[in-house]
């Protein structure tokens, strides 16, 4: 009635201020396998799709809503009708060529249900929810229809609004420093525009994380709050175009949910992993996990050079100084950076420059990979594009063929370049600026793993995208950055002691980190001091997974530290399992793993800028099995904030099972204990 005398626009203001009302029954709801997770849909009068998240009865999403804007078409969100709902269960466990488990269980019921707008364009809109017992998957599906040939997304509409206030780690999203940011810890209610995995503290206790699965062909998702607690999509741009092109039958990565009681469980969830395809290169066992010591600290530190000089770091002499240490100490791997042609000048930003199958005169690359391979040692080549990706697309084959002629397993790739710089040239020439988080990256990533696999090389990429468990499908890409590493201990503004115990509950969700932990000199540029205590330089080689490791520190710092650094030869970089113990984000946590094809375990426990004493009970080991403990632990006097900073213990004790050890952390502190068995009792 109303309607019929109303204008237009006060007609738009009166819908606007009244929004319509979502029907209280669900078009469509399931519950996970164990029903712990239950996600319902709804319509409201106004045809607009949401979706709600409860887990053990309690609403953890809010009606959210699901849509898409277009730059050429009109937006699906309202006018939507419900056609129909299916489920369907899946429980399988499939074994990981390389990880932190072997097994992991994929264990879900699966609701897709299928809309139709009901206006003239009738375009289909199929949204896929996989609900397991710690969390949710959900991605749109469209198939190819007449009414959307080709869609061009000027931004999804989907949102996330969370039914309770909270706290939040995050980091800012769309800045210069791509991913290199401190963690925000802020209430829910005062998230900005984040990057994800985002992790919430719920005001009862309970813990999300927000992040995405299988990122190929679309844009990375950020998030910005819109209001309250309600964050909603915000896709990273394209280079002047719509921020995704899709055309045929497409469909979104998975927008993730995971659930937990606690941290620890957020962590031990196999939900990002699980919502990826399966293995397609198939045989991966040319790939060995282990660890690598390089020609890069003295660098990053401004000692040696990249470009050549006087302070060339890529020398035959240095180079095969740094194979003699790692044969010596059974480290398997040496990376060399600034090996190759295009470093001199301004190549920050700039990698046209670079030659990725030309060595620099100094650098003899085929008597280094014969002397590497002489001491049981592989090189690992580098090659930093400056951001520069269509030129390294260009090289892709002469870049690859050299890193396996030579030897080299892995190859660490890098895309230093300001956020929104990466350099793209089309076939027709067009040169474009994109994201490193954007669309066309996506599947340049995708491309590099294709290439290298070619010639059976692993890819640890930096300045990368964020990772979303395409190590699943590609398991050639075995580690990457994408967060503030080492590096920045060199540096000023020094990572806080806080940092890692942030990215445990973060940035790891994502997967390897190749963080290049074990600077035990403890100094950077100028002999600054980096804010962390010896034990906890060990104690990040069992926290901060990843199957290829650094030991970031010289030769000659090394041999000023013989008794840690023993540690470090000793922990294995490839695991059975993994149990977290304990933990918080950005306080502490402790992480026990049990190597892979062996019987010992380890376990690393790190802190924040507090004292803390953390007690674990030892049942993860086997029992009846009595084990040797090689327990490397702050000094009772330790404090980062000192020369203290170096002040270790290292003892040993018996210990089984049924024993509990108090963990006393330093501030800045940490604690890392191998296990060794004994033998049957
Ligand atoms: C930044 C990377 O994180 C670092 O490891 C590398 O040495 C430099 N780029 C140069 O490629
Ligand atoms: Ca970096």
């Amino acid at each position: 009635m109303l309607k019929k005398f109303v204008a237009p626009a006060l007609c738009a203001a009166i819908l606007a201020a009244a929004p319509a009302k979502a029907q209280d029954k669900p078009v469509a709801e399931a519950s996970s396998p164990g029903g712990v997770v239950k996600v319902a849909l709804f319509l409201d009068n106004d045809g607009r799709v949401s979706y709600t998240v409860e887990r053990r009865g309690k609403k953890i999403v809010a009606p959210s809503r699901l849509g898409f804007l277009f730059t050429d078409a009109r937006k699906i969100e309202r006018g939507i009708g419900f056609v129909s709902a299916e489920q369907r269960d899946f429980d399988e466990t499939w074994e990981q060529p390389w990880g932190e488990w072997r097994r992991i269980r994929n264990h879900y019921r699966e609701l897709k249900v299928h809309f139709r707008e009901t206006t003239a364009l009738a375009r289909v809109m199929d949204v896929t929810f996989r609900l397991y017992d710690d969390g949710v998957g959900f991605r749109y599906e469209f198939p190819d229809q007449p009414n959307l040939k080709a869609a061009n997304i000027a931004d999804e509409l989907t949102e996330f609004a969370f039914a309770q206030d909270g706290t939040a780690w995050w980091k800012p999203a769309f800045l210069w420093n791509r991913e290199e940011y401190l963690y925000n810890k802020t209430p829910l209610s005062a998230v900005g525009t984040a990057d994800t995995p985002v992790t919430i503290k719920f005001a009862d206790g309970s813990y999300a994380a927000l992040h995405e699965a299988a990122l190929v062909d679309y844009a990375g998702m950020a998030v910005a709050r819109t209001e309250g607690n309600r964050l909603r999509a915000a896709l990273t741009p394209g280079a002047g175009r719509p921020k995704v092109i899709k055309s045929g039958a497409w469909s979104t990565p998975w927008r993730t949910l995971i659930l937990a009681d606690d941290a620890p469980g957020v962590y031990m969830s196999h939900l990002m992993l699980n919502l990826n395809e399966p293995n397609k290169l198939g045989d991966m066992s040319w790939f060995k996990p282990g660890k690598f010591v390089g020609v890069w600290w003295n660098m990053i530190k401004g000692d040696w050079t990249w470009a050549r000089g006087p302070k060339h770091g890529a020398t035959n002499a240095n180079v095969r100084r740094y194979i003699d240490f790692a044969a010596a100490n059974k480290i398997p791997n040496v990376l060399v950076e600034g090996w190759n042609i295009g470093w001199d000048g301004d190549w920050f930003g700039n990698g046209n420059d670079m030659n990725f199958a030309q060595p620099t005169e100094d650098f003899d690359a085929a008597a280094l990979a014969a002397y590497a391979k002489s001491k049981g040692v592989r090189l690992i080549g580098h090659h930093e594009t400056g951001g520069a990706a269509s030129h390294y697309e260009n090289q892709f084959d002469a870049a690859f063929r050299f890193a396996a002629d030579h030897g080299e397993m892995v190859v660490k790739t890098g895309y230093v370049t300001d956020a929104g710089q990466i350099e793209r040239v089309d076939a027709d020439g067009t040169r474009l600026r994109e994201w490193h988080e954007g669309q066309w990256m996506s599947n340049h990533h995708v491309r590099v793993l294709q290439a290298a696999a070619k010639y059976r090389v692993a890819i640890d990429s930096h300045e990368p995208i964020k990772g979303t468990g395409l190590q699943r499908t590609y398991p050639n890409w075995v580690a990457r950055e994408g967060s503030r590493g080492m590096e920045y201990n060199a540096w000023g503004g020094k990572n806080p002691p806080e940092h890692e115990t942030n990215l445990v509950f973060t940035r790891m969700l994502e997967g390897p980190m190749d963080f290049t932990p074990g600077v035990l000199s403890l100094t950077g540029q100028n002999g600054s001091a980096i804010l962390s205590t010896e034990a906890k330089q060990l104690a990040l080689y069992v926290v901060l997974y990843s199957p290829v490791v650094m030991a970031a520190d010289t030769p000659e710092n090394y041999a000023k530290h013989l008794n840690a650094f023993q540690f470090i030869k000793d922990v294995p970089t490839d695991w059975e399992e993994t149990r977290m113990l304990n933990g918080e984000p950005g306080d502490y946590v402790t992480i026990a793993r049990k190597e892979r094809g062996g019987e010992a375990w380890y376990l690393g426990a790190i802190g924040d800028e507090q004292a803390r004493s953390l007690d674990v009970a030892l049942d993860f080991l086997t029992p009846g099995k009595t084990y040797l403990a090689q327990i490397y632990r702050d000094g009772d006097d330790a404090t980062y904030e000192t020369e203290k900073r170096h002040s270790i213990a290292i003892e040993t004790r018996r210990v089984t099972s049924s024993d509990r050890l108090t963990l006393k952390l330093a501030p800045g502190g940490g604690q890392a204990i191998r296990f060794v068995p004994m033998g049957k009792k």
